[in-house]
């Protein structure tokens, strides 16, 4: 019966509100989804955490939903390994490409010391996630807009724009891979600022151009890493040195 309603109600709703209502009313929904889930993280970050929790999964779909950027966001998996891997950090966090993960990542390290900065190459989407950030009233957390920049063999955010910080994790969800090398200039452009023993989350692990990039860096520099994931997959690579 309930399901009968629910069929009705959705067919109501598309059929006899115009368009720009619809996503008005949408708009409203998720925004108020984002709010009351990020609230829940906030409240008691290590009940979200456990990478095989059921719950915790649905925790993070319902804040994809809310964001509302669902082809460009990070999936469930990734935003709990973020999460997890936020919320044990002992130092700063460093993140490429923003989005939800900073959101996420700023959520449970909002009570801490520990300082979160995001690198953005759009403005656009810099400026949405601040304005988002500030709401929330998250003050550990900065969002910068930092231009891509020609480094000869790959282009990667210009590092003459942004702070000489040390970090122990970085969240590695961009550039985008339509952009000259994708993420490949992380490592050889912040290497000296990643403490020996650091975390990399380098998401996209099923696309060939992140795994030559997890080859590369495996021949550049020490590391180890596991591949996990199901339909996306992620790499959490543990950083030991050049
Ligand atoms: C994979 S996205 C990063 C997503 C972020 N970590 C998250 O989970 O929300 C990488 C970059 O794509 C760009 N981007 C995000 N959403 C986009 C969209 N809808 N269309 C085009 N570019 C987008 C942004 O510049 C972002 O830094």
């Amino acid at each position: 019966m309930r399901s009968i309603m629910k069929l009705i109600s959705k067919w109501l709703f598309s059929n006899l509100l115009p368009s720009n209502l619809q996503d008005y009313i949408r708009g409203y929904h998720r925004s108020a989804v984002l709010k009351f889930h990020i609230k829940r993280l906030i409240q008691t970050p290590e009940n979200y955490i456990n990478l095989e929790s059921d719950a915790s999964r649905a925790l993070m779909d319902r804040i994809i939903y809310g964001w509302g950027n669902p082809d460009w966001s990070a999936d469930s998996r990734y935003l709990q390994a973020c999460a997890a891997a936020a919320l044990k950090s002992n130092s700063n966090i460093l993140e490429c490409g923003s989005g939800i993960t900073t959101l996420v990542m700023a959520a449970v390290t909002q009570s801490s010391s520990i300082q979160l900065l995001a690198l953005e190459h759009v403005s656009q989407w810099a400026e949405r996630l601040d304005s988002v950030l500030r709401d929330f009233g998250f003050t550990n957390c900065k969002v910068l807009h930092v231009p891509l920049t020609n480094y000869q063999k790959f282009d990667w955010y210009d590092k003459r724009k942004f702070d000489n910080g040390s970090y122990s994790l970085v969240v590695c969800d961009g550039p985008p891979g339509s952009t000259k090398g994708g993420r490949y200039g992380l490592l050889p452009i912040m290497h000296k600022q990643l403490q020996k023993g650091s975390t990399i989350l380098l998401d996209d692990c099923q696309r060939a151009d992140e795994t030559k990039i997890l080859e590369q860096w495996s021949s550049e520099y020490q590391l180890d890493y596991k591949i996990s994931g199901t339909d996306k997959k992620y790499a959490d690579i543990t950083f030991l040195g050049q």
